[in-house]
């Protein structure tokens, strides 16, 4: 009954809420009505979190309420891996998880869930997704990112968001922008030129705003350029609004730094408080002249507009309909943790044969679900959690599953079992917001996976992480390595279907693995370029800064450019299954190109493979990357079976940003369009020109 209630809410939902929960012209008015009804307190009131003294709102997670006109407080909550902040929820697989199924579905279901979990919690504003580009494997964050192209983060990102804005609740954007490290991530100015920031940083929030009709944009920590993003007009004034973005630019928790820079910015809101942008402040600015009170009504009006197009002047947000243990949100984690491991190395341990009766399971990850610190971290429903352990134990029949103490391993059982798991990787002390981490596995896993392949090499490691890390220790001593990422609740029952084959690995690298801290170009200019001076909000120069010297060759668009070639490349993941590639056909459309091709499995199982389309630029005038991830399409075909699949290349694939005329320019010319399994795997190619007669 109970799950006949929710199906009917979804229906009927659906239809209600997915009309149209838009700012529209009506919209605008009532905003503008109502601004005019307040006083400056109460202006002051709407666009900062928690006022002292406040015991209702306190917990810094509301846009406080203005009683007198009828504006309810309205909640928000932290994602990305789940609704976050005082409540227990369903635990998704991570950013660099969805990013990594290379599937737009399977992020737009884990957004439907999060909707979902949110309306049954009367959260009306989640606080996610994260879109920041990983630049090396060190950045504390990566996890809640979605990789190191712009191209599968704008896809990743859009579907996401469509999933949780379906549900008539508000997506964040977060964090605006160049938020790449953790470490001083208050203080350090990430320095990029115009074309980098455009072509590589900018591209997921765009498409987030121009496609997605974002409702939300959190501001980052950090200056970019030298002024704090927070209070930055450039970011916010001459890009994101000029793109059309009418929603709520919020601030990062505590992340602003001057009463001026935040009201004369273009910053909405500032959270959890008004430590800058507060009444006191604006009294005394506005008294000397210094700001005008059509700024702080314009900061109203896009706060109301957006609460007003999302109906929540009117109604409720929660829906008691939904309940917060949710069919379909457990359903949607399992989906998306199917999809998220990637296998970089089988030597044939994988899948698991029935006749390796004993299979032993240890290593620090291998009985908790383990998930990234920090403000994405979760606290999940009583009971839901599957281990990896739990989820191998599941598996019945033919297998005996025995988890070991991984402190204290028997190496005698060890050697006789037909199979060992370790899983290793971070957890939420070592992977989160505001550290970096280290590169190579923490608590001595190097030692403990060295010493079990010895005693057996039959070994699969299985990674929990947000990135990168250094396998050089071990790499060449075990058969196997699954890249998990943090998997979410259902991530031990999803581990134990691939690694048992009952469902073959489909998830592909979203960002490069260069196989060395050093060898990935971005390296040298990860770390701070300039010793630190003295700081005081007004000196902007005297903050560090972070050169992005590296510019638009970033990851896999630097492998031709700084002649290097990565242990795994970009969209690399191995299956149980081969496919091969044929019939590639292009044919013109629309200014843009139809891509046609045949994907034939060849092997044993069923098996998803994961299409990706590149743009190599022949004769460009202008310096471009050697190849530029265009499209991609993930496909499920069974043995023996062929699909054709289809992707269309718009004109503006064939586009560069050009800094005089600040827009993205058409490049005519000759172009090869590859189609492959990797960046490093290109099984078909075609010589277009485009654009010319
Ligand atoms: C994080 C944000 C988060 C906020 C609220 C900050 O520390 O950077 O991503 O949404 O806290 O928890």
């Amino acid at each position: 009954m109970k799950q006949l209630m929710t199906i009917a809410f979804l229906l009927l939902g659906v239809s209600a809420l997915s009309a149209q929960p838009r700012i529209d012209q009506k919209a605008r008015e009532r905003a503008a009505e109502l601004v005019s009804q307040m006083t400056l307190e109460e202006k002051c009131t709407l666009i900062h979190g928690v006022k002292d003294g406040d015991a209702v709102y306190e917990d810094g997670f509301h846009i406080q309420p203005v009683l007198r006109l009828g504006i309810p407080a309205i909640r928000m909550a932290d994602g990305p891996q789940g609704v976050r902040n005082k409540t227990n929820s369903t635990y998704y697989p991570c950013g660099i998880s969805l990013a990594a199924s290379w599937n737009r579905e399977v992020a737009g279901k884990v957004g439907e869930g999060i909707g979902l979990d949110a309306r049954a919690r009367g959260v009306a504003i989640m606080l996610c997704p994260g879109v920041n580009i990983y630049r090396t494997a060190l950045c504390g964050r990566n996890f809640e990112y979605y990789g190191e192209d712009p191209y599968l983060a704008s896809e990743t990102a859009l579907h996401y968001i469509e999933g949780i804005q379906d549900k008539g609740v508000m997506a964040t954007i977060k964090h605006f922008a160049l938020n790449n490290q953790e470490f001083d991530r208050h203080g350090v100015s990430s320095n990029a030129d115009e074309r980098t920031i455009n072509e590589i940083y900018f591209p997921a929030f765009r498409k987030a705003v121009e496609e997605g009709d974002v409702a939300c944009v959190m501001t980052s920590y950090n200056l970019v350029n030298g002024t704090h993003a927070s209070e930055n007009p450039w970011l916010i004034r001459d890009n994101l609004r000029a793109w059309g973005f009418e929603g709520i630019v919020m601030s990062d928790w505590t992340s602003t730094y001057s009463a001026i820079g935040c009201f004369g910015s273009g910053l909405d809101i500032e959270m959890p408080r008004g430590y800058a942008m507060n009444y006191e402040n604006a009294k005394v600015l506005l008294e000397s002249g210094v700001i005008e009170e059509s700024w702080i009504d314009e900061k109203c009006r896009h706060i109301l507009q957006t609460v007003i197009a999302y109906g929540f002047l009117d109604n409720p947000v929660k829906d008691e309909s939904i309940p917060e243990d949710c069919d379909i949100s457990r359903a949607n984690a399992l989906a998306a943790a199917l999809e998220g491991p990637v296998m970089l190395k089988n030597e044939g341990l994988l899948p698991l044969k029935k006749s390796r009766k004993s299979i032993i399971v240890l290593g620090p990850n291998a009985d908790i679900v383990p998930y990234g610190g920090g403000s994405g971290r979760m606290d999940p429903i009583e009971g839901r959690n599957v281990t990896l352990y739990a989820g191998l134990s599941r598996l019945g029949k033919g297998y005996k599953v025995e988890l070991m103490d991984w402190k204290a391993p028997d190496y005698e059982k060890i050697r006789k079992a037909g199979a060992v798991i370790i899983a290793v990787g971070f957890n939420h002390d070592t992977e989160l917001e505001n550290a970096d981490r280290t590169y190579s596995l923490p608590d001595g896993q190097d030692a403990l996976i060295a010493s079990v392949a010895e005693a057996n090499p039959h070994t699969a490691v299985v990674v929990y992480s947000g990135g990168e890390v250094d396998v050089r220790p071990w790499i060449d001593k075990v058969e196997a390595l699954v890249m998990a990422w943090y998997s979410g609740q259902e991530g031990g029952t999803a581990l134990a279907q691939i690694l048992s084959g009952k469902v073959s690995p489909s998830g592909r690298l979203p960002f490069t693995f260069w196989g060395s801290l050093e060898a990935n170009p971005a390296y040298p200019n990860y770390f701070i370029s300039k010793p630190y001076g003295q700081r005081t909000a007004k000196r902007y120069s005297q903050y560090p800064f972070v050169e992005y010297n590296e510019g638009i060759f970033l990851g896999y668009r630097g492998m031709e450019h700084f002649g290097v070639k990565p242990m795994f490349p970009l969209g690399y993941g191995l299956t149980y299954t081969d496919f091969a590639y044929s019939d590639l056909s292009v044919k013109a459309l629309d200014g843009g190109y139809e891509l046609s091709f045949v994907i034939t499995n060849t092997g044993k199982v069923t098996t998803s493979e994961v299409a990706q389309v590149y743009i190599t630029a022949l004769d460009s005038a202008v310096i471009k990357a050697d190849m530029e991830l265009k499209g991609y399409e993930k496909v499920t075909v069974a043995p023996g079976k062929s699909e054709t699949v289809s992707v269309f290349l718009p004109a503006s694939a064939f586009s560069h940003y050009d800094v005089s005329s600040h827009a993205w320019v058409n490049d005519a010319g000759k172009y090869r369009v590859n189609v492959g399994a990797s960046a490093l795997d290109i099984r078909l190619f075609r010589e277009i020109s485009h654009g010319e007669e």
